[in-house]
């Protein structure tokens, strides 16, 4: 993949960083954008948050080999600063074509670009955190960013009781 659609990134990238797991997987995360650790090795959620993002996975009883991982963005930002609307547009299709080659059992949704990008929102985070949505007909389960529990670890509660949410959907058979 040698995209050139958005120009800032393009020319601030050092790695594109389409995702990483099991493309059989049941389970995607679907985060914002790479981050500097992300863009050097060219693989997603390997910084800071991404290791929050691993300890999730495995207290879920699951590895990061088993899921897999991605953004909205597949190219790191200048300055990490959000996601422009024309690249969120620009990326989709990646996005879109990852979930319908992997066909996951379901979809967690990492904060408000992710959620907005997938559910096609304005809602925030706020307001759709914990509830179950859907994209094409998979259940997408919208909680927070790591990052942002970084900085609010008193909310790892609450991202608790959607990963159990999230659990027990992987567990219910197929009907
Ligand atoms: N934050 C994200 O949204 N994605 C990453 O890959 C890393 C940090």
């Amino acid at each position: 993949m040698k995209c050139r659609k958005c120009p800032a990134l393009v020319t601030n990238r050092n790695k594109i960083v389409f995702g990483a797991g099991n493309i059989r997987a049941q389970l995607v995360f679907v985060g914002e954008a790479p981050g500097r650790d992300e863009d050097l090795q060219g693989i997603p959620f390997v910084g800071r948050a991404g290791q929050l993002l691993t300890k999730i996975i495995e207290a879920m009883g699951m590895t990061r080999r088993e899921v897999f991982i991605c953004n909205v963005l597949k190219c790191r930002p200048p300055q990490n600063r959000p996601p422009a609307p024309d690249e969120v547009i620009h990326c989709r299709p990646y996005l879109k074509e990852q979930l319908r080659l992997i066909a996951p059992k379901i979809i967690v949704a990492l904060g408000n670009h992710a959620c907005q990008a997938l559910l096609s929102t304005d809602k925030g985070i706020s307001q759709l955190r914990g509830s179950l949505q859907e994209y094409e007909g998979i259940p997408v389960m919208c909680t927070y960013h790591p990052a942002y529990l970084l900085r609010n670890p008193s909310e790892k509660r609450k991202v608790w009781e959607d990963m159990k949410k999230v659990i027990q959907l992987l567990n219910t058979p197929d009907v």
